[in-house]
């Protein structure tokens, strides 16, 4: 990626377009986070509801006082250890943001991303950029330019081109604007290692916070959804279930750890990675070739219910969810 295209990517966002770009979560769907008519064309692109917030991209923990008001030290804190990097900190806006960009709540979400491409377009900008992940409201996250392309194809200006997305899933949320911090959204950045920080572990998003929570689409509990059916379903259950749902004549597409059970033209068997960071960064291009495979319906080997799965069972969750099976996952909120 050269110079000149970041200062193309520069040019565009300053006229008002709309630039997409790579960081190491997913890829962003950006805009000049202070012009809400560019921000308009955000909801636009990805059919979104006007009321869900952007995350506001920041080319570095300084532009923090342009953006967020009663900063409290615990965000500094935060912000020195896991910026730039996959960790959005929710805070009292700053009088100036638009309500456009907020959803016309009193606060902001904020991030400095780590990606070298997403630094340089910050850098070269100069200000913040809001950017969700750049899918259709609802679909998979895209982690190439590919998946990109796939979503918004025409409805975008430009699309940077930063190869594939290293963690792979979205963001961790934390939400430091209401006293007890309370994790909004799991992703790379534990609790524990936000505990780690700030001395105390950050509340779950449960049904008491959730009553008070404010509207982030990440949390409905339909999301990340591909086409096609998909049921979580536990080891124990795997063989059975994929023989009967073969017996009743329909195709399948599994993601598993087993090894596949037979060679056999209605079944599809993608292998899973052990480790949950690297199950994290197949995770959505997984959930896209799955889909891509047309068959009747997904299976997927449920991962453990341990803390360094909770990210990528949270995302399992919601591209179940209504699918039958897995509607265990919160009401929206
Ligand atoms: O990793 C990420 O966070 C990616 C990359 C592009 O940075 N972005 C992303 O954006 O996942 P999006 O819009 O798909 O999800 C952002 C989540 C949404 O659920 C949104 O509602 C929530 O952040 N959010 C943004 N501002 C908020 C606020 N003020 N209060 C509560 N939630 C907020
Ligand atoms: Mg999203």
């Amino acid at each position: 990626m050269t110079q000149t295209e970041i200062e193309r990517a520069t040019a565009l966002l300053r006229a008002g377009e709309l630039v997409a770009f790579p960081t190491e979560t997913v890829y962003g769907l950006g805009a000049d986070a202070r012009n809400t008519v560019a921000v308009a064309k955000i909801f636009a692109a990805k059919g979104r509801p006007a009321d869900h917030p952007l995350i506001v991209h920041l080319p570095d923990a300084e532009h923090l006082t342009a953006w967020a008001s009663d900063i409290p030290r615990d965000a500094i804190a935060l912000g020195r250890v896991f910026w730039p990097g996959p960790l959005t900190l929710i805070l009292k806006r700053e009088q100036g943001v638009p309500d456009a960009v907020t959803g016309g709540q009193d606060t902001v979400g904020l991030r400095v991303p780590n990606h070298p491409l997403a630094l340089a377009l910050l850098k070269t900008f100069g200000s913040g950029i809001a950017a969700p992940s750049a899918n259709r409201f609802g679909r998979i996250s895209p982690t190439t330019a590919a998946h990109v392309h796939e979503e918004l194809g025409e409805r975008v200006a430009l699309i940077l081109d930063g190869g594939t997305c290293t963690v792979g899933i979205e963001s961790t949320i934390l939400d430091l604007s209401r006293g007890e911090p309370v994790l909004l959204r799991p992703g790379a950045i534990s609790a524990a290692e936000i505990a780690a920080v700030i001395g105390r572990l950050p509340q779950a998003l449960d049904s008491t916070t959730r009553e008070t929570a404010p509207r982030a689409s990440g949390t409905l509990a339909a999301h990340y959804a591909p086409r096609t059916p998909l049921r979580l379903i536990e080891t124990s259950q795997l063989t059975n279930e994929v023989c009967a749902t073969l017996a009743s004549g329909m195709s399948v597409a599994v993601l598993a750890w087993q090894p596949s059970l037979r060679s056999e033209t209605r079944l599809a068997w993608v292998s899973a990675a052990n480790d949950p960071a690297q199950y994290a960064h197949d995770l959505y291009a997984n959930l896209r070739r799955l889909d891509n495979i047309g068959a009747n319906t997904i299976v997927i080997e449920a991962p453990p219910a341990t803390a360094e799965w909770l990210a990528v069972n949270d995302r399992l969750s919601r591209a179940a969810y209504g699918s039958g099976e897995n509607d265990m996952v919160s009401d929206e909120t």
